[in-house]
């Protein structure tokens, strides 16, 4: 099974190359900027109609949520318009595709954990350019798959667990958003889950896909200092009291049930991944 890999310098994406030598039948080819811009029309159908994957799983993406309030057209050029490029080169080839999507294509003021069914409605414009790139995807490309998933770190990459393990060690008292309540993703876990769904060929369509559990960001913090055995005093604030440029979802927990009727797969408590993932950052020092 031939799988191309876009944005593979990205913290999902280097997650995938992480497990790749160990999936017997799997041969990934891995791409991030400098082999494929995927904001290129010519380049994506050039390199895809060679390589013709089985499946392309689009890593790639303008993450940046605050900033892309001042930069609407990079957030949607390369969030919705290039994966209409890679989705519609993906059709010509034969290939499936997977996008990777988020809990803030939900306004967030729900009181029941989202199902994949449910009506978006993104707020500010990383969430709008992600909500098209969904529609995007699921328009050109017939036998895609959309997963969503929420609050994703890593040991690679920037994230809020190594912003935290950083800050906390540097001030010793932290003040962190108590009122917005969702579920971790350690990215090792969603790449297992992507490749789960690749291997049964899993029907198209949306799928959620986060750490078990739910928390808020002030629970996150407290969880992320406590287990990386820093002195430091984390206490609570509200959304008012750190207003940041892109509006946030109060609640956007998703529900997983699709994916677990479907992959046959159990998922990671989120406490128990984070363990995994902060003995990692403690063995890089
Ligand atoms: N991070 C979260 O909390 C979160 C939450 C929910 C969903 N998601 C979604 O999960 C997915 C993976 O996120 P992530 O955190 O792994 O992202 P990431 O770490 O920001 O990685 C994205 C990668 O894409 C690369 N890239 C940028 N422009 C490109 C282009 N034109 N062509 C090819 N590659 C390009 C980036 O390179 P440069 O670094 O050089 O720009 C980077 O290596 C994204 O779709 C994101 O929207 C993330």
């Amino acid at each position: 099974m031939k799988i191309l890999v876009t944005g593979s310098n990205g913290q999902l994406g280097t997650e995938l190359r992480l497990i790749s030598p160990r999936l017997a039948g799997f041969s990934f080819t891995f791409t991030d900027y400098e082999e494929l811009d995927i904001t290129d029309p010519d380049k994506v159908n050039s390199f895809i109609s060679e390589l013709k994957p089985d499946w392309i799983v689009n890593c790639a993406a303008y993450t940046a949520v605050d900033k892309a309030e001042q930069e609407p057209e990079k957030a949607m050029l390369l969030n919705a318009e290039a994966v209409a490029h890679l989705a519609k080169a993906a059709q010509k080839a034969g290939s499936r595709f997977v996008q990777i999507s988020t809990d803030y294509v939900f306004d967030g003021h729900n009181f029941r954990p989202y199902l994949s069914e449910d009506k978006v409605n993104p707020a500010g414009v990383y969430a709008r350019s992600k909500a098209q790139g969904e529609a995007e995807a699921s328009t050109h490309n017939s036998g895609s798959i959309i997963i969503r998933t929420s609050w994703l770190y890593s040991a690679y990459g920037n994230n809020f667990v190594k912003t935290i393990r950083r800050v906390g060690k540097e001030r010793g008292a932290l003040k962190v958003v108590a009122d917005q309540i969702g579920s971790p993703t350690w990215a090792a876990d969603l790449a297992e889950a992507i490749v789960n769904l690749i291997a049964i060929n899993a029907p198209s369509g949306i799928y959620h896909f986060t750490n078990e559990g739910i928390c808020s960001w002030f629970d996150f913090a407290k969880a992320i200092i406590e287990l990386s055995e820093i002195t430091c005093e984390v206490s609570p604030t509200d959304t008012a009291g750190y207003p940041l440029p892109a509006p946030r979802p109060f609640y956007s927990v998703l529900d997983k049930t699709k994916y677990v009727n479907v992959s046959g797969q159990t998922v990671p408590y989120w406490r128990e991944s984070l363990k995994k993932c902060i003995a990692l950052l403690n063995e890089q020092g």
